[in-house]
């Protein structure tokens, strides 16, 4: 009995800081804007970093230049819902059965999944039009 209850609390104490950590993850809630845009093709700092790792990696060799899906789905559907749980399993670990490659050994996404994220949440929302960015703070 007693054992039981001490099991109890260190799972809602172990949930505790993930609860933090994800309060956008929600489902039904409006998640927060991740990415800034100004005219379509002038973004934040991570975002545009986003952009890069996207074109480091080629992702659109099978998703397209435009996310609109090749021999991969569009991803300007697939972020209609997909959240970012389900992007980072995606790409950590990928669905190589299925043909998406897994891209947990790169370093560039590693460091950037989250700017990827945005950028492609910017995308999927109509916002970031395709092709070519540049930093918005450049004056
Ligand atoms: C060699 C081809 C290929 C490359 C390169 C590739 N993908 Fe994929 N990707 C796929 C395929 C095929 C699927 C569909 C897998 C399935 O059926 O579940 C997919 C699925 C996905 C999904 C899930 C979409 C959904 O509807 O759930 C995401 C997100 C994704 N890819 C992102 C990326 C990103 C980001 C990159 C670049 C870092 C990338 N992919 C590079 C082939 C590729």
């Amino acid at each position: 009995m007693k054992g039981r209850s001490l099991l109890v609390l260190s799972i809602a104490l172990a949930a505790l800081p993930a609860a933090f950590a994800q309060t956008p993850l929600n489902p039904g809630q409006i998640q927060p804007v991740t990415y800034k845009v100004v005219d379509g093709n002038k973004v934040d700092n991570g975002t545009l970093l986003g952009w890069r790792t996207w074109r480091a990696l080629a992702c659109e060799r099978c998703h397209g230049a435009q996310q609109e899906g090749l021999v991969g789905p569009s991803l300007v559907d697939a972020f209609k819902t997909l959240d970012k749980n389900e992007f980072h399993r995606t790409v950590f670990g990928g669905r190589v059965d299925k043909g998406m490659p897994d891209f947990s050994s790169s370093q560039m996404m590693q460091k950037n999944w989250e700017s990827l994220y945005a950028y492609l949440k910017g995308r999927s929302d109509g916002k970031i039009k395709p092709g070519d960015l540049q930093a918005m703070d450049v004056k």
